[in-house]
């Protein structure tokens, strides 16, 4: 085993936060035990480029228990926790992150996790799964599983242009995950994650959320619901049509940068928030991102517009600019949930990471079949993660009798 790490000697403060995620993971937990019965991962290896937070070590340690050699790599330079880090490689786990590791590194990390040759590749937001295509082939076969939306969008933009080369399974895309993790989990970490950086008040303020998806809605409920004027900024007329419905004013981004004092990006689209729009902004404003790569603010063209940048607390910059006013800027531009609070919440991620890991059992038994391409969760994982969950929260839910089931294909009963 091999590893790069920041300090082994943090694993005993990994280890407790692991087991206090691990106890609102029941879904995972159930899983876990089964797999250690069954072992469907023995022989295999799978490398994994996530975010490397205590809900991270809960899945790798379900897919440990079930047989796999993991080696575990950052999704992102500044999400990785580096106690987990330490746990993990106590685990006899090849971890290769360290959290503000530089990109150079970030790329080397991604190497070094390939160089293990796996069969699987678990990805969130398939900088592995590019990672492995651009190294010169072995002529081995691959499997690939892909968290999120920006994820799923590259492999199948790979996809279309002919180059995927193995079957991917989307994992964003099916509703135990971005109902839930998207919608609930993003909402709440990145309003986490914009309150620790700032400590500000949201009652009161115009938070401006680009992009009204599954992220955008979570984040801009929960900002309504703490009292804040919303503004969404959308490209799409349907979901620009649901934010009014929901309540919400709706302005082209050139206007609503006048208006706002926090703007928060989450559309997985590049330069959303630019040059003409920061010099339009208030003084003050703030900006933070939590779609999953660094370029909806354009932090280039406000690193070249300012004439002057502080570090005024954690995870915040102010950038000055030439009409005298001040910017704040969080994370780097980074998913700010992940960098400056705790990404999402192990009771959201228990169906997200359920769904990786039995879609990681369905693909070593049925992937091989399959062309590349790009594959929904089979709906029976989807099916069977739900009632999991609903179960541990001792939820119970009707079903329909058999006279229902008649009801449901008889076409002569109307009015
Ligand atoms: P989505 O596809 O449901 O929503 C994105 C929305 O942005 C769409 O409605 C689209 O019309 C809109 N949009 C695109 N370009 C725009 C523009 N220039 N201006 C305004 N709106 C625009 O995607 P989802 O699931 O909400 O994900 C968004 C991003 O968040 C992705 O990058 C995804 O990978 C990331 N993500 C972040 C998480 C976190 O914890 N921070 C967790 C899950 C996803």
């Amino acid at each position: 085993m091999t590893y790069d790490i920041r300090d082994i000697g943090l694993a005993d403060r990994g280890e407790n936060r692991i087991a206090w995620a691990a106890r609102n993971m029941p879904v995972l937990r159930q899983i876990t035990e089964e797999f250690a019965a069954t072992r469907p991962f023995t022989g295999r290896r799978i490398a994994a480029a996530l975010h490397i937070t205590p809900e991270t070590a809960v899945l790798m340690r379900a897919l440990q228990a079930g047989g796999a050699e993991i080696t575990l790599c950052a999704s992102n330079p500044l999400s990785t926790r580096d106690d987990i880090c330490a746990a993990l490689v106590v685990d006899g786990m090849s971890v290769y992150a360290y959290t503000g590791e530089d990109l150079t590194t970030y790329q080397r990390h991604l190497d070094q996790a390939l160089a293990h040759d796996p069969h699987l590749v678990m990805d969130d937001g398939a900088d592995l799964i590019v990672a492995l295509h651009q190294r010169p082939s072995r002529g081995s076969t691959y499997l690939g599983i892909e968290e999120t939306t920006t994820g799923v969008v590259r492999v199948r933009a790979m996809a279309a242009a002919g180059v995927l080369s193995f079957p991917v399974i989307a994992v964003n895309d099916t509703p135990t995950k971005r109902f839930f993790d998207n919608r609930y989990g993003t909402g709440q970490n990145t309003i986490d994650g914009i309150l620790r950086a700032t400590n500000t008040l949201l009652a009161g303020a115009t938070v401006v959320v680009a992009g009204y998806g599954w992220c955008g809605r979570g984040i801009a409920t929960r900002a309504h619901g703490m009292g804040a004027r919303v503004i969404v900024c959308e490209v799409n007329a349907i979901k620009a049509l649901e934010a009014v419905m929901d309540g919400h004013q709706v302005l082209p981004m050139a206007e609503a940068a006048t208006k706002g004092d926090l703007f928060v990006t989450a559309t997985g689209m590049a330069g959303v928030i630019r040059a003409e729009h920061m010099l339009a902004m208030k003084d003050g404003a703030i900006l933070a991102n939590s779609g999953h790569f660094d370029v909806e603010v354009d932090v280039a063209a406000l690193r070249k517009l300012a004439i002057a940048s502080t570090t005024i607390r954690d995870h915040m910059v102010e950038y000055r600019l030439p009409n005298g006013n001040a910017l704040y800027l969080l994370g780097e531009g980074r998913l700010v949930g992940q960098v400056a609070a705790e990404a999402s919440p192990a009771v959201v991620m228990d169906m997200s990471f359920a769904d990786q890991a039995l879609s990681t059992a369905y693909l070593f038994e049925a992937g091989r079949d399959l062309p590349p391409g790009v594959y929904d969760v089979p709906p029976q994982i989807d099916e069977r993660v739900a009632q999991l969950k609903l179960s541990a929260l001792g939820v119970q839910l009707d079903t329909l009798d058999d006279a229902q089931h008649r009801y449901q294909q008889e076409w002569q009963l109307g009015t």
